[in-house]
């Protein structure tokens, strides 16, 4: 029994100088970073971002207008969905995809850009990391293709 668990420790031994490879460099093992939706503090908050986006653009003369008879409700429900899947979330969005939501609207690159304003006031009012909020911001800048003069 004493030599088989000698000879468990032995090995044990050998295998940790083999996993460390004798540096102290790789005690610290690199751990692997958590997803942008976990980092941005899960849905809850996306969700008070995303209501915080959709007051400031109701409160922006420039685009307001374009959401005249927009379903508000459903539309934030479909952000929420949609940003907490592109970050790695566990949500499904099934709205429509991007070209299809905005094809006919012509919509300018001015008022891309106050969306993104609107959206960016958001997250800073919500406090949300400058590396976070840009690699929102990165990943939403992605679509503008898709949205702007369709
Ligand atoms: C990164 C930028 C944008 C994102 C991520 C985005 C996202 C979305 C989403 C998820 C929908 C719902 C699609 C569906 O009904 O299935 C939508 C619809 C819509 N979007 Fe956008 N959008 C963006 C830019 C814009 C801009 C610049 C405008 C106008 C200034 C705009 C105006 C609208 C309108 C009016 C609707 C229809 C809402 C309704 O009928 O209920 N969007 N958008």
């Amino acid at each position: 029994m004493r030599t088989i668990r000698l000879m468990f420790v032995a090995a044990l031994a050998a295998s940790t100088v083999v996993a460390c490879g004798g540096s102290k460099k790789a005690t610290t093992a690199p751990v692997a970073e958590k997803s942008l939706f976990d980092r941005l503090g899960g849905k809850d908050a996306i969700t008070t971002v995303v209501d915080m986006f959709v007051a400031n653009i109701a409160a922006d003369a420039r685009i307001n207008a374009r959401f005249t008879n927009a379903d508000i409700p459903g539309l934030k429900g479909k952000m929420v969905d949609q940003i907490c899947a592109a970050t790695g979330g566990p949500c499904k969005y099934e709205g429509k995809d991007m070209k299809t939501a905005h094809t006919g609207m012509k919509l300018t690159e001015e008022e891309f850009s106050a969306t993104v304003e609107d959206l960016t006031k958001a997250l800073n009012d919500a406090k949300v990391g400058d590396k976070e909020k840009n690699e929102l911001l990165g990943a939403l800048g992605g679509m503008k293709a898709d949205i702007v003069g369709q």
